[in-house]
Order: C-alpha cells, then sequence, then structure tokens
C-alpha cells in the first residue's frame, strides 16, 4: 500500500518547515525551544511490549486540513507543497498570537496529524495543535480562514514510540507497519488501518532525545 507513505511526509515537513522559519529574523519559534509546556492528557490502560493502549479525555485542538496527491507530476507536487507550507505556517501564526485573544499559546505537545486513504492515491488529513488547559473550553477564535477548531471526543489508541530527528518517509512507514504487525499478531480490536496517527513532542531545535509516536485507534 504505497499510498500510506505519502501522509507521514506532513509530519516531517513541520519539522523541516519549523527549522527553515526559526532561522528567520523574525524568531518565530522562539517560545517553543524550551519544548512543551503542556501535554494532552491521556490514561495508560495497557503497557505491551512494543506498544500503549492510552485513553485520551475528550479535547480541543486547532487544526488545518489538507489533501495529499501521490505520483504527482512534478510541477503539481510543488504547487501543493506550497500550500501545504502555507498551512502550517498559518497555524505556527495562530500559535504565536495572531488569533482573536492575541494571546501567545506556547508550544504544547503533541503535535498530531491524522491521514486518512480517501480515493485513489488521494490522502486527506489534519495537523493539529493541542491546545493548553486554560484554553480548552474557550479557545481563541483563528483569523486564518484554514485554521478550524476541533473537539475531540475521547479518543483510545495503540502508540508506539520512536526516536529520531528530521526522519524521512520511510521511517514513519516502517514504524507504522511495524506497530500495525504488532497490534494484529496479539489481536487487538482496531478501529481500521486506514486511518493513521503521527504524533511529534519536541521543538525543531531539539536533535537528541526526540519522542515521535505513530497510533492507531482502538475500539
Ligand atoms: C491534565 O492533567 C493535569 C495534571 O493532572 C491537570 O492539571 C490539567 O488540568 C489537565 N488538563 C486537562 C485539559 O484536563
Ligand atoms: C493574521 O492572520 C490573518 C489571516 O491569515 C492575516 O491576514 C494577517 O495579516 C495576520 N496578521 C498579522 C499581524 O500577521
Amino acid at each position: 500500500m504505497r499510498g500510506g507513505v505519502v501522509w507521514p511526509c506532513l509530519l516531517v515537513m513541520v519539522v523541516v518547515v519549523m527549522v527553515g522559519v526559526s532561522a528567520a529574523p523574525s524568531n518565530m519559534f522562539e517560545d517553543f525551544e524550551d519544548g512543551p509546556t503542556e501535554f494532552a492528557n491521556y490514561t495508560l490502560v495497557k503497557e505491551a511490549e512494543t506498544y500503549e493502549v492510552r485513553v485520551y479525555e475528550p479535547s480541543t485542538w486547532a487544526c488545518v486540513e489538507m489533501l495529499d496527491v501521490k505520483n504527482n507530476a512534478k510541477g503539481k507536487a510543488k504547487k501543493h507543497l506550497k500550500q501545504k507550507l502555507g498551512l502550517l505556517l498559518g497555524l505556527m501564526d495562530y500559535v504565536t498570537g495572531n488569533n482573536s485573544m492575541d494571546v501567545e499559546l506556547g508550544m504544547t505537545a503533541p503535535m498530531t496529524s491524522v491521514g486518512e486513504e480517501v480515493g485513489d492515491g488521494v490522502m486527506k488529513g489534519k495537523i493539529c495543535y493541542y491546545l493548553p488547559s486554560e484554553h480548552q473550553l474557550n479557545p481563541p477564535l483563528p483569523r486564518n480562514e484554514n485554521i478550524f477548531i476541533e473537539r475531540r471526543p475521547q479518543l483510545k489508541v495503540a502508540a508506539r514510540t520512536f526516536g529520531g530527528w528530521r526522519m524521512d518517509m520511510a521511517k514513519w512507514e516502517e514504524q507504522k507497519e511495524a506497530l500495525k504487525a504488532d497490534l494484529q499478531e496479539a489481536g487487538e480490536d482496531v478501529v481500521g488501518f486506514n486511518i493513521f496517527y503521527g504524533a511529534i513532542y519536541n521543538p525543531p531545535t531539539q536533535m537528541e532525545d526526540r519522542r515521535n509516536e505513530v497510533w492507531y485507534e482502538m475500539a
């Protein structure tokens, strides 16, 4: 299933974009350098050898949505990339203060991406930012029309954690396949392997001791 390879690349891109922008004079990511100040809360319900099963409480996120098309013609791929970078930068702009409350939200974790194959080679997905607890109930509204606030219901996932910085798509794919194999072998009750989550926890400037995860939703 080659389509699955396309999606994680968005996560790689988040990191690449952030690195690129952090070198820019705006110092947009200054706030992020010390790492996340808050984490999405969850309850650990099972600790297997290679994965954990967790239940995340209902929570509020700020997201951008994008389509990704595999086997793009060269010019088209470039255009798509530009669009995606624009969306991610818009989200960062919201986090760093361009919102209805003019408030700097700071870095939280994990930054998640959710990808789903919606047609022949087309992936539909979202990249979402976890809102700090003081803004969970009344989030600042985005000025950018591409950003939307999402209330997620309780979510049960199996999570596989791994390290690595600026990994390519193949590395994400490898981890995802390993998790899938382990869950199948253990006979876990997974909602479906067509929907896949990727999570990153560290600022782009941190090269060591990074934490990344792949998740599948559990029934
Ligand atoms: C997450 O847990 C911490 C510590 O238990 C708590 O202070 C915080 O309010 C929780 N956040 C949310 C959004 O429930
Ligand atoms: C805030 O975001 C809006 C929508 O993306 C944009 O038009 C505006 O220029 C931004 N404001 C600043 C100060 O960057």
